[in-house]
């Protein structure tokens, strides 16, 4: 029987997370954390890992658009207790026209519920958990943006409508949403003076944050601690949603 007035533990030990875009900067600090705290994990992502990953790490390669791929992902992680989907893109120059409307919405949005719906029975068997990634976007818009905002908007959502649909097979469904944080999707914005200028001058902490600082956040929402947090989108922005 459970015991749920014992002490909190903030424990991953001997977890699997599946972790998407894993090879990028987010994903990337994800898959070091779980694994320096005892978990193992398997990184997918459509471009392999620039440097050897650390044991304990596997990588597969998935474009997450890709129905059919999502669907048999299973078939190669057959038991798995979270699944944080990182995978992400942006594209200033093309999200006015419908095709990379579509494409950006496809990555984040769908892209999340082919996963989720693909690994239910393994998190079902585990009691395990899904994290996905909003963005400081879920709750404003942006004017070069607009897949890239109507997808982390509807994150938040889906987000909340699996953690329902979800919760009879004991499956916890939460979200991250990221403030401001030193990757590749964000260094176009970062080295534009004028666009840096404008959201420092609106962030409290006053610098771009590291991607190792939202991992708490994750390992949190993964363990045992977290077992009572469901269905929401945590703000990690540095006090950015508070101005
Ligand atoms: N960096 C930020 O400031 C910030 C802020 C808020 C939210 N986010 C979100 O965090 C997540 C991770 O982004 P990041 O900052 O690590 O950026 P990143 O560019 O370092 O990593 C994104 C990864 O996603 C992969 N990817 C892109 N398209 C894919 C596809 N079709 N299939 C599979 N993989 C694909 C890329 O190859 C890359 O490795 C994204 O959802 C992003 O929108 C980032």
């Amino acid at each position: 029987m459970t015991d749920y007035s014992a002490l909190p533990d903030f424990s991953v030990k001997g977890l699997h997370a599946l972790i998407t875009g894993g090879t990028g900067g987010i994903g990337g600090a994800f898959a070091k954390a779980f694994v320096a705290n005892g978990a193992t994990v398997s990184v997918t992502d459509v471009k392999p890992p620039a440097t050897p990953l650390p044991a304990g790490v596997d990588f597969i390669e998935l474009d997450v658009r890709d129905d059919a791929a999502c669907a048999a992902l299973p078939r190669r992680v057959p038991k798995l207790d979270v699944l944080i989907h990182c995978a992400g893109r942006l594209d200033r120059d093309r999200e006015w026209q419908i095709d990379g409307f579509k494409d950006i919405v496809d990555i984040h949005l769908f892209g999340a519920m082919r996963l989720a719906t693909a690994f239910r029975p393994q998190l079902k068997a585990s009691k395990g958990c899904v994290i996905h990634i909003g963005s400081v976007y879920s709750y404003f818009g942006a004017p070069h943006l607009p897949a890239y905002t109507a997808a982390k908007t509807a994150i938040v959502g889906l987000t909340r409508s699996l953690a329902h649909g979800f919760a009879e097979d004991g499956i916890r469904v939460n979200a991250i949403a990221p403030g401001w944080i030193n990757t590749e999707i964000s260094k176009r914005g970062r080295e534009n003076p004028e666009f840096n200028a404008k959201v420092m001058a609106r962030l409290p902490i006053k610098r771009w944050a590291d991607p190792m600082e939202l991992a708490g956040t994750a390992l949190f929402l993964s363990s045992p601690a977290g077992r009572l947090i469901n269905g929401v989108t945590i703000p990690v922005d540095g006090g950015y949603g508070a101005t």
